[in-house]
Order: structure tokens, then sequence, then C-alpha cells
């Protein structure tokens, strides 16, 4: 199994180039289904979920053409055969695999997906799904650890409240909408920047979507969709990954091909713990910071501080002058990170959904584990800066999100390799 093995304390310096955002692409991906047409996305990263993401279409008969995924491009087109059961041997690997039941049952009236697998971060049900696409018709039971789901009748449109916001079922319902008969309302969706580029890239293959307030959006059923040419837009979450790597090491650090407008909330934020940046419209300058605030601050759905970032940012943190609390409101059990972080030093300590990070004066290099895809790149954040050698172990989660991870931090300095 490959690890990653860091020799901490070299200051980065040089340019880091963003990939396109692993979760846009893959719904979009899973929008495919939607019509018979070629759908040809550009700024697709290549990483293990997209790679699974494929083999779940193509085992649906979705034609992937992987052959320019290395100029980060593919082309997709739905073959429409009698396929519509999701194995459970592919979706296990990754919970967004729940993506293509919204668009089976709009094509094919019927889905038989298995039950998620994904990241071990809490209970991650997927009944908002399901509680909402029944209301446009959709019946489920479940046999065997599959859903099996049905909508004889085909689906019907209808208003919509969640009763707690998700970007997944957000999507699925997205998907489902917009070849359903009638109109389709949605209140309390989630808003991140991944979900509207899932309706951009709808409304470009002919979908009638309309946002009327800031969490309502209205589907006006079509008749069919068809093919489209997308540009995936640029990852946030790996932008603001490596601001902090930046703020930690950084020698006039440059991070490139950046979407300013998705990462200024927490840009906000960042300036308020002294970080030291500069940006334009596509990039971002970063310099070391030598005296971080501490800070008390929860994690909310977008525009809120993403939980997707909560762990490097603990990371960063643990350098502060003061006591820093952050509170986890999101998901459940996503703090496996922290005794890995106090094995190297840290001080952090967690009560319920509130982490506590004293202060530390120094990270040591330590051999850890990684846990989860944000869980593993907080540890390559602490490896960066600890004295001595970091062994991160069970690096795979690693490459289910973050493209060249050990490349990209390479060429700016870093003292890193893979096992
Ligand atoms: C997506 C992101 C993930 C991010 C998360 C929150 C993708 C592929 N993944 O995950 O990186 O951390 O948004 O920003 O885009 N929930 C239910 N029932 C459901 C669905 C969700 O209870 O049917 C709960 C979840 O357990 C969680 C919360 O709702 O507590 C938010 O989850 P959701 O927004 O759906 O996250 P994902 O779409 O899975």
């Amino acid at each position: 199994m490959d690890r990653i093995i860091i020799n901490g304390g070299q200051p980065l310096s040089g340019t880091i180039s963003i990939s396109g955002s692993k979760n846009a692409c893959l719904p979009i991906m899973a929008a495919s289904i939607l019509t018979d047409q070629n759908i040809n996305l550009s700024n697709v990263p290549n990483l293990e979920d997209i790679k699974t993401m494929s083999k779940v279409l193509t085992s649906l008969d979705v034609e992937v053409d992987t052959s320019k995924a290395n100029e980060n491009k593919i082309t997709l087109k739905y073959l429409n055969t009698g396929k519509s059961i999701a194995e459970y041997d592919l979706v296990r690997k990754m919970r967004a695999s729940i993506l293509v039941l919204g668009p089976l049952l709009a094509r094919k009236r019927h889905a038989s997906v298995s039950l998620p697998g994904g990241c071990a971060i809490g209970a991650r049900p997927v009944d908002l799904h399901l509680n909402a696409l029944a209301k446009l018709g959709a019946e489920f039971k479940l046999d065997r650890g599959y859903i099996e789901c049905s909508a004889p009748k085909g689906l019907k449109g209808e208003e919509i409240t969640f009763p707690t916001i998700s970007v997944g079922a957000t999507e699925s319902l997205l998907m489902a909408a917009t070849l359903a008969e009638g109109r389709t309302k949605l209140n309390n969706i989630a808003i991140e920047p991944e979900v509207i580029d899932l309706i951009h890239c709808l409304q470009s293959m002919g979908a009638k979507i309309e946002i009327t307030d800031q969490r309502t959006v209205i589907i006006e059923g079509v008749k069919e969709l068809f093919g489209t040419s997308h540009n995936i837009i640029s990852d946030r979450i790996e932008t603001l990954t490596y601001v902090i790597a930046g703020a930690l090491t950084g020698e006039n650090l440059k991070i490139e091909n950046i979407q300013l407008e998705h990462v200024s909330n927490v840009l906000e934020i960042f300036k308020s713990l002294n970080i030291d940046f500069s940006f334009n419209n596509s990039s971002l300058n970063i310099n070391k910071t030598k005296i971080f605030q501490g800070i008390e601050l929860e994690t909310r759905e977008y525009p809120g501080f993403p939980t997707d970032m909560q762990a490097q940012l603990m990371v960063l943190l643990s350098k502060a002058n003061s006591e820093s609390v952050i509170t986890e409101n999101i998901f459940e059990n996503r703090y496996m990170h922290v005794p890995e972080l106090n094995r190297m030093g840290a001080n952090i300590s967690v009560e319920g959904k509130k982490a506590i990070i004293k202060p530390s004066e120094k990270l040591i290099g330590a051999e850890v584990m990684a846990t989860d895809l944000r869980a593993s790149v907080s540890l390559i954040l602490a490896g960066l800066i600890a004295e001595g050698e970091t062994v991160v172990n069970r690096v795979y989660h690693l490459d289910r999100g973050y493209e060249q991870v050990e490349s990209k931090l390479k060429n700016v300095g870093a003292v890193i390799k893979r096992v």
C-alpha cells in the first residue's frame, strides 16, 4: 500500500495550478444519463473518484471516452440499453454513486442502486434523496442492500422543501426534475458552487431551471435533453488547502487557475486570522504568516465555512497565538484526524461537536494514518511544517480527491515522495 513521506520545514515557492472540481464533475457525469447525445467535459481532474464514477456509468451503459483524460477531457454518451443496476462493488467505493439514481429514474423509470459507501464519516444516510424523489412519484424498497426504485407512471413535478440542506439530495432532485412532467419547485436547496455548476450544465443541455431566490429553484420539465460541452469549475477546496500550505510555509507561493468568487467567503475568514495574501481574478499570492490569530468558527453550508476545510484549518490553528474552537455542524464523527495530529504534537481536544485547538510550539514528524480524504491532506500539511520525517499511511484516500498532490508540492520545493 502506498505511503507518502515528507521531510518538513521547506519553504514553498513557485506556482501551483488548481485542478477541476471533483465534486462538481461527479454529478455532471451522472447527468450524462439524461440524454442520448455526447457530453464533452473539460477541466476534469484525473482522480480515483472520477475513475470510479466512470466505472459506475460504464456498467450502466454510458460510453466513457477517456482517451484525452491526460488533457483533462472526457466524453460521455448514454447508450440507453436496458441496464439500470449500479452494483455494490462499485458503489461501495464512493458514496456519490447515489447520484445516478435520479437520472436513471427520470430516463428508465427504474433503478437499482446499492446503498453507498464512501468516506467513513458519520452515518451519511440517503433518506433526503429518497424522500424527495418519492414526492415526484418514485417508489422504493430495500432489497438485499439495494435500493430498488421505480416510477411506473413517470416522475411528476411537485413542490418540495428539504428538511435540511443537502448538496447530494439537491443535485439528485435537480437532475430528476429536468425530465419530470410539469413544474418542480425545490425549497431550502444547497447553493454550493458545485450545485450551481450542475445547474449551468443542465441548462446548456436544454433544461429549464431558474433560481428564484437564495435557496429556491424552479424546474419546468422538458421532454428531452441534448448534448453539450462544459468546462468544470476549479476546485475551491483544493485552492483553499494550498492557501493554508502557503500560509504555513510559503515564500511568494502563487496559486493559479482559481475561481475567486468561490473562495472569497473563506478568504474573508483567513484575512481575520492575519494570513498574508493578495489576489487577482484567477490567482493568489501567499506568504508564510508569522502570527496567526486564534478563532472560533462553525462549519456550515455554503456560503458558510466548508466542512471539507475543517481538518486543514485545524493544522493552521495549532500554530495560532491563542486558543481556537471549531464546531463541526455538517458531519458527525469528522474528527478522526485529531488523534493523528496530536501524535505529531498538536494539542487538540474534542468535546462532542466542538474541537478545542490549543497553540502548540512545534509539530514533530511521526508515522500517521489517513482516515478520510480531507483528513489525509491535513496530515500532509502537518508534515510540511513538522520537524523531521512524517509518514502518511493509507494515502488511497488522498488519491480520491487531490490531483498529483506530491508533484504539485514537490514542484514548489517540498521534500515529499510516495513509496
Ligand atoms: C457533498 C460533498 C462533500 C461535502 C458535503 C458537505 C460531493 C461528492 N461531496 O457530500 O465533499 O463534505 O457535500 O458540503 O459533492 N444527509 C442526510 N440524508 C441524506 C443526505 C445527507 O441525513 O439523504 C446528511 C449528511 O449525513 C450530512 C448532511 O446531510 O450530515 C450534509 O450532507 P450532504 O450535503 O448531502 O453531503 P454530500 O452530498 O454527501
